[in-house]
């Protein structure tokens, strides 16, 4: 063993670095030169001990350092290949993955297009609580307890132990008496924000309250214990059903994009009089009779009415001095008539192949 040797072994270990393709031959090679047995410049590192110290103070230097540039090389030939891989990876003429977008929910985009159109019309929009009190739900609106038109809206409520007992006691060591707390509900219409409202502002004023409802009742396809509603109140000196005419149809022909004629029945809520119920010409044969209003011509589509002066008065406001309307309409229904939804439960299915065609 010499340093000619070790030269030798130089030259055949780079050559033999530089001819490898792939990573698989470069650790071949790094076996045959540098493997714990049998690598060839590890058996002359091993065999230096067997060297006289003359020749070992050479070769053991040169060995050394041949093992280290030989170890560096192969690390920068292994980076090499292994980058001419991931460039071979990157396939620029492969066609691009389809960016899956989401889709608003069919009563999102409704409701958005309806605070739209409102809005144009100078409406305000407002919001309110859906945990709901006895008093803005029913009382403050006419409806006072054991009133038959309490059974309109078939309720959730929220706490059943009403009767609170105030534990102080009075001058003369009487216990006060028991008094009736203001009951919690789940609302069941919009109107309730027609009373928050009214309380803390002044007419003249004109709102929309879109906002999710409840009722404890079947469902059934056109029926759902939770769904949404869009109330409208407009109050004002002058405020006339005429004016409430005007509003809707403009309301309507915005929303389905030419003139539909509009009909208004009388009816009966216990916050408006007189009451109307609102329909529209049905929007999908035209008012000649169909499956979807049932040979009717017409889609009956909310409630409305004057506000009655009993409510104002639960406000504090002078009913002698005021006239409003007020509406109340249901999102599911408008967005079925829209969009020809054949079933309400579609809205709550989470199956996202209804919500895909939005
Ligand atoms: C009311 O709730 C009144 N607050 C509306 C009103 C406001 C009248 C202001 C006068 C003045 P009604 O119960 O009819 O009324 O409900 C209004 C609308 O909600 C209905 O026209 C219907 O479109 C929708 N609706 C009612 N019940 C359900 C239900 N279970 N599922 C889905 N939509 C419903």
């Amino acid at each position: 063993m010499n340093l000619d040797d070790i030269q030798k072994l130089k030259k055949e270990s780079f050559a033999a670095v530089q001819g490898a393709n792939d990573i698989q031959s470069l650790e071949e090679v790094r076996v045959v030169f540098l493997g714990r047995t049998g690598g060839k410049l590890t058996a002359v590192l091993r065999s230096l001990k067997d060297v006289p110290i003359e020749d070992r103070k050479k070769i053991g230097p040169a060995a050394n350092a041949l093992r280290n540039e030989l170890e560096e090389l192969l690390a920068s030939k292994l980076q090499q290949l292994q980058s001419k891989i991931s460039a071979r990876k990157l396939d620029l003429s492969m066609p691009g993955k389809r960016v899956v977008t989401g889709h608003l929910h069919p009563l999102t985009l409704v409701e958005k297009e309806i605070r739209e159109i409102f809005t144009s019309m100078n409406f305000s929009v407002v919001e309110g609580p859906e945990v709901e009190s006895e008093r803005y739900n029913f009382d403050a609106l006419n409806i006072p307890k054991d009133h038959p038109a309490r059974d309109m809206w078939d309720t959730f409520w929220l706490r059943q132990n009403e009767l609170k007992t105030k534990s102080k006691k009075r001058k003369g060591g009487k216990k006060s008496m028991p008094h009736v707390a203001d009951r919690l509900l789940l609302r069941t219409h919009t109107s309730p924000v027609q009373i928050r409202y009214m309380e803390t502002h002044k007419p003249p004023f004109q709102i929309i309250v879109p906002g999710r409802v409840f009722r404890y009742e079947a469902t059934d396809a056109s029926h759902e214990t939770n769904f949404h509603q869009v109330e409208g109140l407009m109050v004002g000196e002058h405020v006339t059903l005429a004016n409430f005419k005007f509003v809707i149809q403009e309301f309507f022909r915005k929303l389905f994009n030419r003139n539909l004629d509009i009909r208004l029945r009388p009816s009966y809520f216990p916050f408006v009089e007189p009451g109307l119920e609102v329909d529209i010409q049905c929007v999908k044969c035209g008012g000649r009779g169909c499956n979807v209003c049932k040979d009717s011509g017409w889609l009956e589509v909310m409630g409305a009415g004057m506000v009655h002066p009993r409510v104002f008065a639960s406000v504090h406001y002078n009913p002698r001095d005021l006239q409003g309307f007020a509406f109340g309409l249901g999102l599911e229904r408008i967005a079925m008539i829209k969009y020809n939804i054949p079933d309400i439960r579609l809205f709550y299915s989470g199956d996202v192949r209804f919500i895909k065609q939005f």
